[in-house]
């Protein structure tokens, strides 16, 4: 005989064998029925949910369902969809956004990984532009879609009224067409991530009302314009990636505002405009990635030492002038500086060699000069991950070399004075 203990609201019941049919956990028919649907939407015909899980927010639950209990009822507060476990919902290849998704009166939380991943010529599928968000706008804490190939179209306007929101996670899918104004509504925002997609258009001014913002991700698309001002309002936020798109101008001052952000990641993009000053600012900066822009300037023209927390420094690729700043050589927490392929002249600082934390320094594709007067053991140390090849006038004193497998890669030893 099977027995099952259920504890409910402090009372505890037994029941026995042969009850299999009892709802154990209680669910409104309609609600039951919508989740059933809106499963079998994404599954296919195949999947009948009332035949495998009789009792989905009792004991036979889904892999990705999760549920909680209003008033004695038990109500759906999340649906994953796709392989996460072993066992998770699998999506079909024609799978469909039903109306029934709308129906779950208490859904916080829903995501969709690896669902829609057809050739997106054969079953192209929208997100839903519907007012039927507005179903879900009350409860509604988390959105995701994440690697979704065949998920194309525009962002639905609709979004903006899911007012709750925390998190709006649309990664790697295969969407177009411009990032909606009304994003901008979605106020308790602590994650915006639109990376990864072929977004066009610039970044909606309306993103100064996501004050709350912890991290704003929208890497990896084909954005252009300007970096809005008002992104420097967003004082919250510490997280700021904006890599790989087509955005240009000037780095606005604003951003020295962002006194909290550890990450700024501005990659592949067309700034211009030199580096402005406000960057040393940024006083919690643990990643500084700005190589890859057609930006210009003198890099003595920051106090980097401001910069205390700076871990990993790229400003490789900038058109960068000047000498290498010995304000750099004081950052204690410096792991990779990238200073490649600039026009930064003069000489190496010996005070590299006393940076305990640095184990990449990349000064190739410059025009630095003179003897380079590191030690054996910093070039032994680095290895490869000291460039600083192709400078043409730089060279490394032969005699301080004791073993000749540990010397600067590409870089000549000096012609001893005798020979001159
Ligand atoms: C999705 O909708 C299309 C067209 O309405 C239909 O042919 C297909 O069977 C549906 N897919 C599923 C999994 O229900
Ligand atoms: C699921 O199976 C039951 C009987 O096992 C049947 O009555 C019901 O119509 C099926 N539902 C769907 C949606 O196929
Ligand atoms: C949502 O955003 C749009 C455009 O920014 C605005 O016109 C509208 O009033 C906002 N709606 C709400 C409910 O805040
Ligand atoms: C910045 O971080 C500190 C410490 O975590 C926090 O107290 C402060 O509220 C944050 N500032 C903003 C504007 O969120
Ligand atoms: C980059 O910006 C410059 C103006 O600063 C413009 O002339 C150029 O066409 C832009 N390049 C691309 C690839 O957008
Ligand atoms: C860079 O700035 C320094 C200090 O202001 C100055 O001495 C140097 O000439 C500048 N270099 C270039 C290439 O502008
Ligand atoms: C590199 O610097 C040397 C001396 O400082 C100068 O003569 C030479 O013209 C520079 N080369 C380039 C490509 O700027």
């Amino acid at each position: 005989m099977r027995i099952l203990i259920v504890f409910v609201s402090g009372g505890v019941f037994v029941l026995c064998g042969g009850q299999e049919d009892v709802a154990i956990a209680p669910m409104e028919t309609k609600e039951q029925e919508a989740l059933y649907s809106s499963i079998q939407g994404f599954l296919g015909e195949w999947w009948n949910g009332s035949d495998l899980y009789p009792d989905p927010c009792g004991w036979t639950p889904i892999q990705g369902v999760s549920c909680d209990i209003f008033n004695g009822l038990w109500y759906v507060t999340g649906v994953n969809i796709g392989p996460v476990y072993d066992n998770s919902l699998t999506c079909t290849p024609n799978a469909n956004f039903t109306h029934h998704l709308f129906e779950l009166k208490h859904l916080k939380t829903l995501s969709f990984f690896n669902c829609f991943f057809s050739s997106s010529t054969q079953y192209p599928i929208h997100i839903p532009s519907s007012s039927k968000w507005e179903n879900l706008a009350n409860t509604l804490e988390s959105l995701e879609f994440r690697s979704n190939p065949s998920l194309i179209g525009t962002i639905p306007t609709s979004l903006g009224c899911l007012k709750n929101l925390q998190s709006l996670v649309i990664l790697e899918n295969g969407l177009t067409g411009g990032l909606p104004i009304e994003l901008g509504n979605l106020t308790k925002l602590k994650r915006l991530v639109l990376a990864g997609n072929q977004f066009t258009g610039k970044i909606p001014v309306s993103f100064s009302g996501l004050t709350e913002l912890l991290i704003l991700d929208i890497s990896r698309n084909h954005l252009s314009g300007s970096m809005p001002l008002t992104l420097g309002g967003l004082t919250s936020l510490l997280k700021l990636d904006l890599s790989n798109n087509m955005l240009e101008g000037k780095l606005p001052e604003e951003l020295g505002n962002l006194k909290n952000l550890t990450l700024l990641d501005l990659r592949s993009n067309n700034f211009s405009g030199e580096l402005t000053q406000s960057l040393q600012e940024m006083v919690s900066l643990k990643e500084m990635i700005i190589s890859h822009n057609p930006i210009g300037g003198n890099l003595t023209g920051i106090q980097w030492q401001k910069l205390q927390n700076l871990e990993i420094l790229d400003l490789s690729n900038m058109g960068l002038t000047g000498t290498i700043p010995e304000s750099i050589t004081v950052l204690r927490r410096l792991r990779f500086l990238g200073l490649s392929e600039n026009k930064v002249t003069g000489n190496v600082p010996t005070a590299f060699a006393r940076m305990s934390s640095l184990c990449s320094l990349y000064v190739n594709g410059n025009n630095l000069t003179g003897k380079l007067q590191l030690s054996y053991l910093f070039y032994k140390k680095m290895g490869r991950r000291f460039g600083a090849w192709n400078n043409p006038n730089l060279c490394y004193k032969m005699e301080l070399i004791s073993a000749s497998e540990y010397v600067p890669f590409g870089v000549k030893p000096c012609e001893s004075k005798k020979r001159l």
